[in-house]
């Protein structure tokens, strides 16, 4: 390219010349700038969808909700083996216990309450509370698995496993059992309506 200013009278001379060499006052070619504001909203637009808007989850926690998911379908083929480490395992998975508060809120809470205090939310429902360490028929996973698939005939808790199947009833046993830690104490107590069944 030559830089002899008769042939390109369009554009400026800056003022200043070092050791006799002159420079153009130039303006940036299009392509160039389109290349700088395009990457600089791109900078902007990526940021802001990465890190402060929820349309893409950051890459742990997409990780963690596929290990649970994969997780759950596993757990859901051992409702034919339960034990308590299962049911312990279920009420940890935030998908598998997940799907237990749609069938709570169906068939329990109108006894049980909608917290699952029971009688201590509201005097008024006969079902028992479910969050206190106090158990009638047993606090360890696999009896309460057992009282809500077969039931209380007596004081009124039905019997939900020929309704439910085992699967849902294991869903909403792990949804009851995630508001209680493995290992906590367990304190065997009477039905309150032990006085008016017998
Ligand atoms: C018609 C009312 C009613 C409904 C609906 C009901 N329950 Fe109960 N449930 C009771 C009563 C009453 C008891 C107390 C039984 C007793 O005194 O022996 C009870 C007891 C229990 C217990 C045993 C608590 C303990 O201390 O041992 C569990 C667990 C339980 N219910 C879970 C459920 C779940 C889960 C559902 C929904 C699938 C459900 N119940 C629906 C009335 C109900």
């Amino acid at each position: 390219m030559s830089s002899d200013p008769a042939q390109h009278p369009d554009d400026k001379l800056r003022p200043h010349s070092y050791d006799g060499i002159q420079e153009f006052d130039k303006r940036l070619p299009n392509w160039w700038l389109l290349t700088l504001y395009g990457a600089i909203v791109f900078a902007v637009v990526y940021w802001f969808v990465l890190y402060e808007s929820s349309v893409v989850l950051p890459d742990g926690e997409r990780i963690t909700q596929e290990m649970n998911r994969i997780e759950a379908e596993k757990l859901g083929k051992l409702v034919a083996m339960l034990n308590d480490d299962n049911l312990w395992r279920m009420s940890q998975n935030p998908d598998f216990a997940g799907k237990g508060p749609s069938t709570y809120k169906s068939t329990c809470a109108s006894c049980h309450g909608a917290t699952l205090r029971g009688r201590d939310e509201d005097s008024k429902l006969i079902g028992v509370n479910l969050v206190d360490q106090n158990w009638i028929h047993g606090g360890l996973p696999t009896q309460v698995f057992g009282t809500v698939k077969n039931g209380v005939a007596g004081p009124g808790m039905p019997a939900w496993g020929p309704q439910l199947g085992d699967g849902r009833v294991a869903e909403v046993v792990a949804f009851v059992l995630s508001h209680h830690k493995q290992g906590e104490p367990i304190v065997a107590v009477p039905s309150p309506s032990v006085a008016a069944v017998q």
